[in-house]
């Protein structure tokens, strides 16, 4: 009973759309033609009705069987092991499930900001979706409408921020921002996002003018894709030397800076220590994203589910708390919940679902996410967000 409570609502998540086999990425002109062993409209239709649901093993390697293999390697990359540590932090904590509680009605409806939301996720900002398909962030913009949750706009997207807000008027829109060394870059991005109406700015601290990533010589890394928020005034600029401009000498009383540029919530993201957090709250950050950029900046990193513990207890319920990295399953969501996150972003997934299944991929990973969590939800004894706690998990040892 109680499964079939929680998963009712799977049986409608994965319908393809009627023109889905014409799955592409954007990279069609540069994909690989390896044929896939099945489509993505096979994939996503068999997936996800009863356990397992998508196997996001599976999905990213149809991803990387799609996209070009400079770009597949672009998004997979990380810093030495610091990717995959944060994969395996989630695994060292275990659930403590509770047993009989009324489950007969589970929910996964939550807050972030104070909003609601269809689920405590979020899609974190991932730069340049238009590398992956044609439709870019727009297609990301909807599914993250269908799934009724936030995704945060990078500000490294290859779509202006204005179009894909009317892209999915009824999306909730985060604009992610770094600090540009010219500061009235970074202030005339916020102020067009909040003028095209973003609830909230994301400030990144974890990319001092040093970029993680090297393209291929002679190869630019965007393939002449506009960045329309990050870089308004090159036609064809290029991210990677764009990326070397933010600014190295970023401190805390930028902050206060960014708080007199706009009225929106700030979250700061990039942030691994409790006296970071604490500091950044001080100087006028709403919440706090707890992030290692995915394991691609610093090698040897601590991973997330690590470093979260110290951020919740320094925080002491002053404002949100996300975490990302590694979030791959709906017991890394409750993990991350019962260690005291309001909410988890996601990045590289939803990159994998919308190179596989474009709109309905991105959509279909959420789902798949959301419909995990509330299966999983039910078999630990919580009816709703608000019944999880720091017993629900134990660290391994
Ligand atoms: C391809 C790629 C591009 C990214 N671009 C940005 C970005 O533009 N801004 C940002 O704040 N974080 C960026 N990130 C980091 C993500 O926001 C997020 O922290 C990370 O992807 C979470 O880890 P996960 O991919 O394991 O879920 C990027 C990550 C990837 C994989």
């Amino acid at each position: 009973m109680a499964a079939s409570a929680a998963g009712s609502t799977a049986f409608h998540l994965f319908e393809p759309k009627a023109d889905h086999s014409a799955v592409c990425c954007g990279a069609s002109d540069h994909a690989m033609t390896a044929p896939s062993p099945y489509s993505a409209n096979d994939f996503f239709r068999h997936s996800g009705l009863n356990q397992p649901t998508i196997d996001l093993r599976e999905l990213e390697s149809m991803a990387a069987s799609k996209l070009d293999p400079a770009i597949y390697s672009y998004i997979s990359g990380g810093a030495g092991d610091s990717a995959a540590a944060n994969l395996a932090a989630w695994e060292q904590f275990r659930l403590r499930p509770r047993m009989l509680r009324d489950v007969t009605n589970v929910s996964t409806v939550s807050r972030v900001l104070g909003d609601q939301t269809a689920a405590p996720i979020i899609i974190a900002p991932t730069a340049m979706h238009r590398l992956v398909l044609p439709a870019g962030e727009l297609a990301t913009a909807r599914a993250a409408a269908r799934a009724g949750v936030t995704y945060v706009v990078s500000m490294a997207a290859t779509t202006a921020i204005e179009e894909i807000s009317q892209a999915a008027p009824d999306g909730r829109h985060w604009m992610q921002a770094y600090i540009r060394r010219d500061r009235g870059i970074t202030r005339a991005c916020l102020e067009r996002a909040a003028a095209a109406g973003c609830q909230a700015v994301v400030l990144t601290v974890d990319s001092p003018g040093t970029p993680s990533y090297r393209s291929r010589p002679g190869e630019s890394l965007n393939r002449g894709l506009p960045l329309p928020n990050l870089a308004p005034d090159q036609s064809r600029p290029d991210v990677l030397s764009v990326a070397a401009d933010y600014a190295a000498d970023l401190t805390f009383e930028d902050l206060d800076d960014v708080r007199g540029w706009t009225n929106l919530p700030l979250v700061v993201k990039g942030i691994l220590r409790g006296d970071d957090a604490v500091r950044c709250l001080d100087s006028g950050a709403d919440a706090i994203a707890v992030s290692n950029h995915g394991g691609r900046q610093v090698p040897g990193c601590i991973p997330t589910a690590m470093a979260l513990q110290d951020v919740v207890d320094a925080v002491a319920g002053r404002g949100d708390i996300y975490v990302d990295g590694g979030i791959r399953t709906g017991a890394d969501v409750l993990k991350a919940l019962a260690l005291g996150a309001t909410a988890v972003m996601v990045g590289r997934p939803i990159l994998w679902g919308l190179a596989v299944g474009e709109e309905s991929g991105a959509f279909a990973v959420l789902e798949q996410l959301r419909a995990d969590l509330s299966r999983l939800m039910a078999q630990c004894g919580i009816p709703d967000i608000s019944c999880v706690s720091a017993d629900l998990v134990r660290l391994a040892r």
